[in-house]
């Protein structure tokens, strides 16, 4: 299926790497000009160049999500080189180990300002361009940690929760403006993101962690970036028209058990 986001314009978080990555060339694929928004601008311009390569459209915009200020130029920047947003995919987000007892305030707050500030910052950015154009699609990264506990993770499992309510939330606030909002949360896909937590799974042994983690989902591996984008594009597209304030597990059935 092609066309999908035709005429569409997408903002992407965290789109230098991982799921983020995967969703630029599946929306650029799908007909959407794509704004790269990253911390890191090598990241964000090898994504844009990635898919440029395959004939997309996309351009690479830098911000720290977590900064208002860098959040609101980045925003304007993708909406002036690119027109006005359509689609917001809130993918960026960092993690934290440790248990509550041990977690370090610093890492605390870094999950809480990427993963939760974050989403509010950019959504409170776009919203405005949306709502110009008669509405559009946000998509918010939440977890698996949201749903269930996730041991050694309490900041992070606490601020994808965190993203989950405020999926609900701006859902029957934004849904008389014409936007959909829904939240998907992952199982564990081998990302940069997730290397450090699966090798101290293993004792230090990424294979053995990540046979460990795999004996967790019933359907027998781990999930794929293209998996999760795959489910993103669905949200953002108008196959999912009648759906917001949905929370999609993409988890290989680990949170059915
Ligand atoms: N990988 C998994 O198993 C998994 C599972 C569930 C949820 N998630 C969520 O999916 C999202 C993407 O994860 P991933 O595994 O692709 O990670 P990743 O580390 O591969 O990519 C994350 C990207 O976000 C960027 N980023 C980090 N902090 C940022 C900030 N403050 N401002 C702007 N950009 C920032 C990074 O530079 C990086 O390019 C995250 O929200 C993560 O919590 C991942």
């Amino acid at each position: 299926m092609t066309g999908r986001l035709q005429g569409k314009i997408a903002l992407i978080s965290g789109a230098g790497s991982g799921i983020g990555r995967a969703a630029a060339q599946q929306f650029a694929a799908e007909g959407a000009k794509v704004a790269v928004l990253d911390l890191s601008a090598d990241a964000a311009k090898e994504t844009a160049d990635i898919v440029a390569s395959t004939g997309g459209t996309a351009i690479a915009v830098i911000a720290n999500v977590s900064v208002a200020a860098e959040v609101n130029a980045a925003v304007e920047e993708a909406v002036a080189q690119l027109g006005a947003i359509n689609v917001l995919y809130n993918n960026a987000g960092v993690d934290s180990t440790g248990s509550i007892d041990v977690a370090e305030e610093s890492d605390w707050d870094r999950c809480f300002n990427v993963n939760a500030k974050g989403t509010y910052l950019l959504s409170r950015a776009v919203i405005p361009h949306m709502e110009a154009t008669g509405g559009g699609s946000i998509v918010n990264q939440g977890s698996v940690a949201a749903l269930v506990a996730v041991p050694n993770f309490a900041a992070y499992c606490a601020a994808k929760g965190a993203v989950v309510s405020l999926t609900r939330s701006m859902a029957i606030d934004c849904a008389p403006k014409g936007i959909r909002v829904n939240a998907i949360c992952p199982g564990t896909v081998f990302t940069p993101l997730m290397e450090p937590m699966l090798r101290a799974r293993g004792g230090g042994d990424l294979e053995a962690g990540l046979a460990k983690t795999i004996a967790k989902y019933p359907i027998g591996r781990l999930g794929t970036t293209e998996d999760i984008a795959a489910v993103a594009l669905f949200l953002s597209s108008d196959d999912s028209g009648f759906m917001t304030g949905s929370i999609v597990t993409a988890d290989g059935g680990m949170t059915a058990q």
